[in-house]
């Protein structure tokens, strides 16, 4: 565990996964370009974040390639719940059980014919660990699968939300195309179109807004649990003993949802609440009440390429595209937290959607690039 929280730390190893990443996220933009496609707005990002996270990470052996890799990896995910509890899966969970094998499949063989040598530092150090300890090229494999997890699916259903709230809220997507248009830097592209450059050091440092709107996404959609051992006996306000050697399980979105913590518009998506003075009385009152990422020693690893890939997500596919609910509303989809492994829930129906290129930039290109520095 430490070493992957110096993997996904700020510096040159996260940097090589974050600029593969928006790489990719630019060839996913360009494929949307200059025509309406419609999309299952879930789907889609299952497809283009899976592919995007796991190249970074994985490199150009990446076993997502595969499309029997990639599918049997979001079958196991769908049925991860009835996979822990059931003991005879080939039977009672087939689609789980057939998914989660090819998933293992593809991962051992990753392993044996040596990708990770060409992989990120994180699969590298992942690999030599569990090397060191004798553990067969099947079993590599399998821990793999299962870091698939903390890597895809609460980045996916984030930014599916993060869309939702955005393109149901016209003045909040004008003022975030506004905020953004102030770092794009217009050139032209070889195709001779006009083509805008967002620099994500720049979406980091300058656009709070859009951070703010993921940061209140996450405070509506957080269905994740710390889990942690107590140590020793321990009670707290004089009121609640917490017995040595149990589990307490601490269900983030119950303080997400705490009016004490975030008044009487708790329950309202205002994508300005995280812009408030850090010193207001607004803002004490929340502290310590934000915990998309979880906190403490076990505190998500992954969270800075997390919101490297949102932030840089989120702009291009605002900035580009406008997009309309085949519905003809932004209806609800509803949302539940989808298996106990999940820290952000998944919507209970997809969206249908046209995307279509951005009125008044119809022939316009918008890309990321990663590489330039403060
Ligand atoms: C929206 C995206 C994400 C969310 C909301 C999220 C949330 C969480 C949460 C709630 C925890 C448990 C923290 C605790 O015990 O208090 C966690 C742990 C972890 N996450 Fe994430 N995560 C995300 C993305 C990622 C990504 C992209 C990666 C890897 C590239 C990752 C790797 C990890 C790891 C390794 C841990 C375990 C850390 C430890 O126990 O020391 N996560 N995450």
């Amino acid at each position: 565990m430490k070493d992957i929280h110096v993997t996904l730390a700020p510096g040159p190893h996260l940097e090589a996964i974050t600029t593969q990443v928006a790489h990719d996220l630019n060839g996913s933009i360009r494929k949307l370009h200059g025509k309406t496609t419609r999309i299952n707005l879930l789907q889609w990002f299952r497809h283009e974040f899976g592919l995007s996270s796991t190249n970074g990470i994985y490199g150009p052996e990446n076993p997502f390639k595969d499309p029997k890799v990639e599918a049997g990896f979001w079958a196991f995910d769908d049925n991860i719940s009835d996979l822990l509890i059931t003991p005879k899966a080939s039977f009672t969970c087939p689609s789980g059980d057939r998914g989660r094998a090819d998933a293992w499949k593809g991962f051992a063989e990753y392993f044996a014919n040596n990708g990770h040598e060409k992989g990120s530092e994180l699969v590298k150090i992942r690999h030599k660990h569990a090397a060191e300890r004798c553990l067969s090229d099947l079993d590599i494999g399998k821990l793999e699968v299962t870091m698939i997890i903390g890597i895809l699916t609460n980045t996916v259903p984030t930014i599916f939300w993060a869309v939702y709230y955005v393109y149901r809220d016209a003045t909040l997507l004008q003022d975030l195309r506004e905020e953004i248009s102030k770092i794009a830097i217009k050139t032209a592209s070889e195709e001779g179109e006009p083509t805008w450059t967002i620099k994500n050091v720049d979406l980091k440092s300058q656009a709070q807004l859009l951070a703010a709107t993921i940061d209140e996404t996450f405070r509506h959609r957080t269905c994740g649990i710390s889990s942690r051992y107590v140590t020793e006996d321990v009670t707290l306000k004089g009121q609640y003993l917490l017995k040595k050697g149990t589990i307490m399980e601490l269900p983030n979105n119950a303080l997400h949802s705490n009016p004490e913590y975030w008044g009487a518009s708790v329950d309202e998506f205002n994508p300005r609440r995280f812009l408030a003075n850090p010193r207001s009385a607004e803002a004490k009152a929340a502290r310590g009440a934000f915990r998309p990422f979880g906190g403490g020693a076990s505190l998500c690893a992954g969270r800075h390429q997390a919101m490297s890939q949102m932030l840089g997500a989120l702009a291009l596919f605002i900035m580009s595209s406008d997009c309309d609910p085949v519905s003809g509303s932004w209806n609800f989809p509803g949302a539940h937290g989808h298996t106990i492994a999940a820290a952000v829930d998944l919507p209970s129906t997809d969206l249908w959607l046209n995307v279509k290129p951005r009125k008044n930039f119809e022939s316009d290109y918008w890309r990321l690039d990663p590489t330039a520095k403060e």
